[in-house]
């Protein structure tokens, strides 16, 4: 299969962790006879310092042009003074924006090598976790009307049935490729946009009879996250409830060096990139885990190209160096092999 990719490293650790990424991309396209044709973009600081903005049109346009974006990570201190409209972040919000990327997939997975690094009780998290976030990406409180002056200030959470209906789509779609169970989180005992929401989550059960679907309040979805994780599977929810949920759900696992995203349009487009952002603080060194970038290279293969045995191939890879006992200085315990970030990213290509 013929795939054109725009690879975007960013700033920071963004050009370590992708050098290992493509190197394991490339990897998969001999082994499975594929034509995977990379383009690189320049995005955040790094374009800022070549054309003094952090979206260039021949970025944007690239990305629009291509099946799929794999981006590393962008912004660091070097920019941090600049005007907001020249910050780096600017480029993350004018792809996601300028792509149509609604959909935000986050799991929180954590493997049974790793479970050491979990902060709760392993009696409560057992060997291993798999929780995907459905997170709604484009609506919501972060969009929604605004104002304020000396004495109150004000943010509209406001959704429309289409908004509501495609998020939720995602969630029964994801769900019925995964364990057919789907949690609902709202806010339906206060908030009219939650009742909404949830009016449309029962409408829709019925056109997918194969999925249980469930609802939770998000407060309380908080709460069983960490009394007891195990019974989520696929959860789907609005922007901003998404936003802290995902990031709960995210350490749940231990590791931020190990988590993949992706964000997605209606089509099979979408950008896929770790979760953390550029690290400056270990940027160059050969510290870098460049896992959960990797982990979005499994997610593009899977999400936008439909390409589930490479995907899975890809994290069994990852499995297999870590069953071996390597681990990066941020997943490192006693006994355990330390390599770097060049030395992970060959030993996954390799067990390729
Ligand atoms: N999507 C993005 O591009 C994105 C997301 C978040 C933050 N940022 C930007 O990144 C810069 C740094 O932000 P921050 O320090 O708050 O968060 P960060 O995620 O970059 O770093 C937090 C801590 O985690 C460590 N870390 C992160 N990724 C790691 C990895 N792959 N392997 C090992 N250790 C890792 C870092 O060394 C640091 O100690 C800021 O400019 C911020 O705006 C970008």
């Amino acid at each position: 299969m013929k795939k054109r990719i725009a690879v975007i490293s960013g700033d920071g650790i963004g050009p370590d962790i992708t050098f290992e990424a493509v190197k394991v991309l490339k990897r998969v396209a001999e082994r499975f006879g594929h034509d995977f044709e990379i383009v690189e973009y320049l995005a955040g600081g790094a374009a800022l310092d070549a054309y003094n903005t952090p979206l260039p049109d021949s970025t944007l346009k690239g990305c629009q042009d291509s099946d799929a974006v794999l981006l590393g990570s962008l912004g660091g201190p070097k920019w941090d003074t600049l005007p907001s409209h020249l910050r780096p972040e600017k480029g993350l919000l004018g792809l996601r924006g300028g792509l149509g990327l609604f959909c935000n997939l986050r799991p929180a997975i954590m493997y049974k090598q790793l479970s050491g690094a979990c902060p709760l009780k392993a009696e409560v998290v057992g060997e291993q976790l798999d929780i995907m976030v459905v997170r709604e990406l484009t609506g919501g409180i972060y969009f929604g009307a605004r104002g304020s002056d000396e004495e109150s200030a004000y943010d509209t959470m406001s959704y429309t049935r289409a908004e509501i209906e495609r998020i939720l789509r995602k969630g029964f779609e994801i769900a019925q490729k995964r364990s057919r169970r789907l949690c609902s989180v709202d806010k339906a005992n206060i908030l009219s946009s939650s009742q909404l929401w949830r009016a449309v989550a029962n409408a829709l059960c019925a056109e997918y009879p194969d999925v249980e679907l469930t609802h939770l309040y998000v407060d309380n979805a908080a709460m069983q996250l960490v009394r007891n994780p195990r019974q989520f599977d696929v959860i789907v929810t609005e922007n901003m409830f998404g936003d802290i949920l995902s990031d709960e759900a995210s350490q749940i696992t231990g590791s931020i060096g190990m988590l993949p995203s992706a964000s997605l349009r209606e089509d099979s487009f979408g950008m896929y990139e770790p979760i953390h952002g550029s690290a400056p603080d270990i940027a160059g060194k050969d510290l870098a885990n460049p896992i959960a970038m990797i982990l979005s290279v499994a997610m593009m293969l899977r999400h936008s190209f439909g390409m589930e045995g490479e995907a899975q191939a890809v994290e069994a890879a990852i499995e297999a160096v870590l069953d071996q006992g390597y681990r990066t200085v941020d997943i490192y315990s006693e006994s355990m092999i330390k390599v770097g970030t060049k030395e992970m990213g060959q030993r996954i290509a390799q067990a390729l």
